[in-house]
């Protein structure tokens, strides 16, 4: 009798998870490597990811973090021939890259920081993308999920470069799950808050990133908006990745997945 669960299943599989440094990329790497992939992590800070290979050993399988810039093709294409050579051929690619929130007025929003974020956000994602294909053709077809954001259906204040970028990464995905199909489904999922590095950075601010702190209370307000009435557990994201990256949604491309408590489906 066929049971469903085996339909979440990747054994044999590889499983690429870039910007695995987040917060995010623990609970992701573990749970592919649960499932039965051996799993590979890119990152600017690779040495960030460490306990997210070691949480894919734990599950028996193997794993490894190595330095890639996004935003280089080089690197994109040298990090993909790495994980075929010693993993063998990727089938999954879920893809966390974005650079740090940078909020100000719209009147005065910096050029640079506005093409830089579109510069990592966008071209970064397309040019994994494209890096990841052919391989993901050799091992037969696959799956890629791109992590967009609430921020790409809504508008946010002070984040301009922010929300046009993860709107971006919405119509890529459409167009990418179109264009690809059927070998490889692309889909996106859309966080609400989740309290990661990167949302510590937004909310705290950082000086050498340039980062501005938000304003007194910012969580708490943005938590107010959610129907759920609190932010994301990064273990909670573990899942809806699954679900995406498995047989377990194989009719399912060029969706949006909403994993924000409900905040873009109305007020409380
Ligand atoms: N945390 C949230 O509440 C939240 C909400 C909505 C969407 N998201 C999205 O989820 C994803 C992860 O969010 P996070 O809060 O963990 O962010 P984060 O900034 O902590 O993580 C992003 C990761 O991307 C890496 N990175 C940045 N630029 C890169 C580049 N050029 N090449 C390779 N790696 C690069 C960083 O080193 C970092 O590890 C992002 O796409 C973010 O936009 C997060």
């Amino acid at each position: 009798m066929t049971n469903v669960l085996d339909r979440f299943r990747l054994d044999g599989r590889v499983a690429l998870v870039a910007g695995g440094a987040s917060d995010f990329g623990m609970p992701i790497t573990r749970a592919l490597a649960q499932a039965g992939a051996d799993v590979a992590i890119a990152d600017l800070a690779p040495e960030r990811a460490l306990h997210a290979v070691s949480a894919a050993n734990e599950a028996g399988h193997r794993s490894f973090a190595a330095a890639c810039d996004a935003t280089r093709r080089d690197d994109c294409d040298a990090f993909v021939a790495r994980v075929e050579r010693e993993l063998g051929a990727p089938s999954v690619l879920v893809n966390l890259i974005a650079a740090p929130v940078k909020k100000g007025p719209s009147e005065s929003y910096d050029d640079e920081a506005f093409l830089r974020m579109l510069d990592v956000n966008v071209r970064g994602l397309f040019v994994f993308a494209q890096a990841v294909r052919p391989a993901m053709l050799r091992a037969g077809g696959g799956s890629i999920i791109h992590f967009a954001s609430t921020s790409g259906v809504l508008g946010m204040k002070e984040q301009a470069a922010y929300t046009a970028s993860k709107g971006a990464v919405i119509q890529l995905t459409r167009t990418l799950a179109v264009e690809w199909a059927p070998a490889i489904r692309v889909n996106a999922i859309g966080p609400s808050w989740f309290m990661t590095e990167g949302l510590r950075v937004a909310v705290e601010g950082d000086p050498a990133k340039g980062v501005p702190p938000s304003a007194p209370g910012y969580l708490e307000h943005a938590k107010s908006l959610v129907p759920l009435g609190r932010m994301g557990d990064v273990e909670e994201m573990a899942a809806p990745v699954l679900f995406l990256a498995s047989a377990a949604s194989s009719m399912v491309t060029g969706h949006l997945l909403m994993v924000d408590g409900g905040l873009t489906v109305g007020r409380t």
